[in-house]
């Protein structure tokens, strides 16, 4: 199987082959997501959230994305990967903006990164276009504005917001964006931005008209701690529950001595220990 590449991904909109993205951060999420047969990975910041335990993505480091953007790469060697680029890294001199963005590339070893912004990080975008960098856009909600925007409300209600999410779109397409999350707006204009651009839309709770989907790894299979009802979420799957079953169960043989029994158990002539972590 050959990774998408971003051709891939404009040629799937343009057959109407819907787009599949998952996040992953890790060695073992990405090797599951890969075999699943997904477009592409997304290395979110919302790593932040499922993974690190914080209140939102904006204390993520872009140490942080390289570190996990590396293992989710050593899992996933036959799918697209994007990386997001945290809380301030592309804000600064388009300079410091491409330095930052070489290193996901170079140190995290992702094909693409992904930026939140419309038309006021369209000179980031064309800047890491034109160095060879894809870029993938998010618009709508975007979490690492979450204290300006002043909570996870949905975008483009009224008709100038609706307006302006347009033209961020359009402006971004113009700048190089090889394709754009929605994030949170309104089923009815992701279904018009769809229409509107030529690169592919990825929507998060944005409907069905996207040309494609992207959802949080640990909310699609539901594992971890944040377990409140989203409604743009399906579960695919009870992890979580799976897991605590298994490790209760573990706790409890322990406890009772079913567990090591002597088929765990090693004996004099026995040499090789089977695998360890050497
Ligand atoms: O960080 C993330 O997981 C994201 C997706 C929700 C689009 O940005
Ligand atoms: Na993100």
């Amino acid at each position: 199987r050959k990774a998408a590449t971003t051709a891939k991904l404009k040629r799937m909109k343009e057959t109407g082959n819907p787009i599949s993205i998952i996040t992953a951060y890790d060695y073992p999420s990405a090797l599951l997501a890969e075999e699943a047969g997904v477009d592409a990975i997304l290395v979110g910041d919302s790593l932040g959230n499922v993974v690190l335990g914080y209140e939102s993505t904006i204390p993520v480091t872009l140490d942080d994305m390289i570190y996990h953007t590396r293992s989710v790469v050593r899992a996933a060697q036959h799918t697209f990967i994007i990386t997001d680029l945290p809380f301030m890294t592309y804000h600064g001199s388009l300079d410091q903006t491409l330095r930052n963005a070489a290193r996901i590339m170079q140190e995290g070893l992702a094909k693409a990164i992904k930026m939140e912004g419309g038309r006021e990080i369209c000179d980031a975008v064309a800047a890491c276009t034109q160095a060879g960098i894809p870029v993938m856009a998010h618009i709508g909600l975007t979490p690492q504005s979450i204290h300006q925007i002043g909570g996870y409300k949905i975008q483009g209600k009224n008709s100038a917001q609706a307006q302006r999410l347009l033209e961020d779109a359009k402006a971004l397409e113009q700048a190089g964006a090889f394709a754009v999350v929605l994030e949170l707006v309104t089923e009815q204009l992701a279904a018009h931005i769809t229409e509107q651009l030529s690169i592919p839309t990825i929507g998060i709770g944005a409907g069905p008209r996207c040309d494609g989907q992207v959802l949080v790894f640990h909310d699609a299979v539901g594992y971890g701690s944040d377990t409140a009802p989203k409604k743009f979420v399906k579960t695919y799957a009870e992890a979580g529950n799976m897991i605590r079953n298994g490790l209760t169960q573990y706790v409890q043989e322990v406890k009772n001595r079913t567990f090591p029994t002597q088929d765990h158990a090693f004996r004099m002539e026995d040499e090789v220990a089977g695998f360890l972590y050497g």
